[in-house]
């Protein structure tokens, strides 16, 4: 298997989760992305302004990798700030890039303007040099929803880890073992 470092921004938890599964099974080192400023808001609205910020520095070094999986929520349908800051600053460098995230919209919202599709064209559009694969994960895909239509911000936890959710994260896992 490709020799891999999952790199991944979560605040909730939901990114995290997956990202420590993923990593299990692909037998990869895994870092947190941990940016320099901790508000919320001002990491709402850099990413919204497309502002950079720093990051504090990775234990691991990028160079030594085949793959970097980055895993990230979407935030007001936005790619988030440190996650832009470090395709921007090692794009060139890392051979293969794979983006996850777990997020709140589905399939019926994913075009819309907090759609996940909409952050995967933003995340090509920052490399276009480059192909980007992109994966979503979406909470619609919970069984406790009750209504996909809202951002209830559900929580990821190992019991929820079954049914639509898990089965989504199965395929992508065989997408990524090829
Ligand atoms: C302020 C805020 C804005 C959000 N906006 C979106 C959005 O535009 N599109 C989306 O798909 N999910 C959105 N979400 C949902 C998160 O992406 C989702 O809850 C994610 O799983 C949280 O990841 P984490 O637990 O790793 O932090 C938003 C969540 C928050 C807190």
């Amino acid at each position: 298997m490709k020799k891999t470092l999952i790199l991944y921004f979560s605040r909730t938890g939901n990114n995290k989760f997956i990202a420590e599964k993923l990593s299990q099974t692909l037998e990869s080192d895994i870092e947190a992305i941990k940016p320099k400023i901790k508000s919320f808001l001002l990491l709402i609205f850099s990413s919204l302004f497309k502002l950079g910020i720093g990051i504090k520095p990775l234990t691991y070094d990028v160079k030594n990798y085949e793959r970097i999986i980055l895993l990230s929520p979407i935030w007001m349908g936005k790619l988030l700030s440190p996650i832009r800051g470090i395709i921007k600053k090692y794009g060139d460098e890392i051979k293969e890039i794979v983006f996850i995230t777990v997020c709140g919209s589905g399939i019926e919202d994913k075009d819309g303007k907090f759609g996940y599709e909409t952050v995967f064209k933003e995340i090509k559009n920052i490399l276009p040099s480059k192909e980007i694969k992109c994966f979503e994960i979406s909470t619609t895909l919970l069984t406790k929803i009750g209504n996909p239509q809202t951002y209830s911000l559900p929580l990821v936890s190992e019991k929820d880890f079954t049914g639509a959710f898990k089965s989504r994260f199965d395929e992508i896992v065989e997408t990524l073992k090829n």
